[in-house]
């Protein structure tokens, strides 16, 4: 008898023990768990990991993924069947087929060179990096360096028909420039005054330490530019056309010495993310010193000349690569045209 109590008592002891540790097992799981999913805030039981799990802080994760969106368009179905609707849609084309309404055989005008704005404003001003219209809205009317003045959105757009389509630019209560305009501004309705927006306008690249190199660029240029842009760099269009299929780089027909891809900067940013057809900025096909030695060899070729003797009024304030002087700095045309700009820019305190 006492030996089968002592079995009992045994077996007893057996299950009591199980049943702890298998209850241990379930408090850690369920610890780890909550921990895991952060249903309460960890360091109300778990000693502070935040050392050690710096990347996993619930905060930082937020915002990065807040940071790291890309900007959103506006979706152009959904515009109203309504004269404002109309107007935006008509802008929207004038924007995409350029020369097709006023070109030099345009339907409307012949007051340019033969480009579309959207060569350059690629997706007519929507794609990411791609030279897009993000900010406009949110950030003009403002005092531009380059003329002195404030300017709006209808003198912005006059600049690049007068120096990137190297033309004349619609009167400003023309139809067609109250369009555009208005197209522009309802691209970018959505960003904030002030606010920063992933995938604006142009993408930041590296500086290079030496002079970019006419030399370098023009191999680059051979190899992956010439077959669609021409061995003269005067584009293609098919014939009897007055529409290009591929966008003059230089000569008659391509943007003046005026226009803003003339600064080097400006072409190898907008190439590095859009260039050759088809690269995006998180597919580039060049490297950063690619980018800036074909930046180099195209803007080494002839193309019209602009009097802009009435720019920069305050040359202090002339970019790093704006290849005209004078200059407040003793550095020469030459090096503010190719580099090496970092000694230029550290000699302007910025
Ligand atoms: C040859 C290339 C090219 C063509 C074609 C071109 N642009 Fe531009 N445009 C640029 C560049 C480059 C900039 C930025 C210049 C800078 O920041 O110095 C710019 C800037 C602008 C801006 C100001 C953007 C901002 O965020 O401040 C507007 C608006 C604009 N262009 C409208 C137009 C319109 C409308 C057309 C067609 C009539 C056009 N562009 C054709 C190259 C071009
Ligand atoms: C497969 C054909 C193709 C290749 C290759 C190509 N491009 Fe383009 N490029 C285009 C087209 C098309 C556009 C106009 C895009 C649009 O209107 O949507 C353009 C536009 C441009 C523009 C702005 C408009 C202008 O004419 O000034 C520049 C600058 C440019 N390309 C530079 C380059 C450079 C530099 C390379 C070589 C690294 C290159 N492209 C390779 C097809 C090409």
């Amino acid at each position: 008898m006492k030996r089968d109590n002592d079995k009992e008592f045994g077996s007893l002891l057996i299950k009591f023990s199980n049943l702890i540790g298998l209850s241990a097992l379930t408090t850690i799981l369920l610890l780890f768990l909550v921990f895991i999913f952060r249903l309460t805030p960890a360091h109300t039981y778990l000693p502070d990991f935040s050392q050690v799990f710096q990347d996993s802080a619930p905060n930082e994760v937020t915002e990065t993924v807040g940071d790291d969106e890309i900007w959103k368009v506006p979706d152009l179905a959904s515009l109203p069947a309504t004269p404002e609707g109309d107007q935006i849609r008509y802008g929207h084309e004038l924007v995409k087929n350029t020369a097709q309404y006023l070109g030099p055989e345009g339907s409307v005008l012949h007051i340019s060179n033969g480009m579309n704005c959207q060569n350059c404003h690629l997706d007519a001003g929507t794609k990411p990096y791609g030279n897009n219209y993000a900010l406009v809205a949110s950030t003009y009317p403002k005092v531009r360096a380059r003329s002195g003045m404030e300017e709006d959105v209808t003198k912005r757009v006059a600049d690049c028909f007068e120096r990137s389509l190297n033309g004349t630019a619609p009167g400003k209560d023309t139809k067609e420039m109250r369009a555009m305009v208005a197209y522009i501004q309802w691209v970018g309705k959505d960003v904030k005054k002030g606010n920063k927006v992933k995938g604006s306008g142009l993408m930041d690249i590296e500086m290079l330490n030496r002079a970019s190199s006419p030399e370098l660029g023009k191999v680059i240029y051979i190899h992956k530019c010439q077959v669609c842009h021409g061995e003269e760099g005067e584009g293609m269009k098919p014939q009897g056309s007055a529409v290009y299929v591929y966008p003059p780089l230089w000569g008659e027909n391509s943007y003046n010495d005026g226009a803003g891809l003339y600064r080097i900067s400006n072409f190898a940013k907008y190439v590095k993310a859009n260039m050759p057809l088809g690269a995006t900025y998180d597919n580039p096909q060049l490297t950063d010193e690619e980018a800036w030695d074909v930046a180099a060899f195209v803007n080494s070729m002839l193309r019209p000349n602009k009097n802009i003797s009435n720019d920069w009024p305050d040359i202090s304030k002339k970019p790093f690569d704006h290849p005209f002087g004078p200059y407040t700095d003793n550095f020469n045309e030459e090096q503010h045209k190719y580099g090496p700009f970092q000694p230029i820019i550290t000699s302007q305190g910025k």
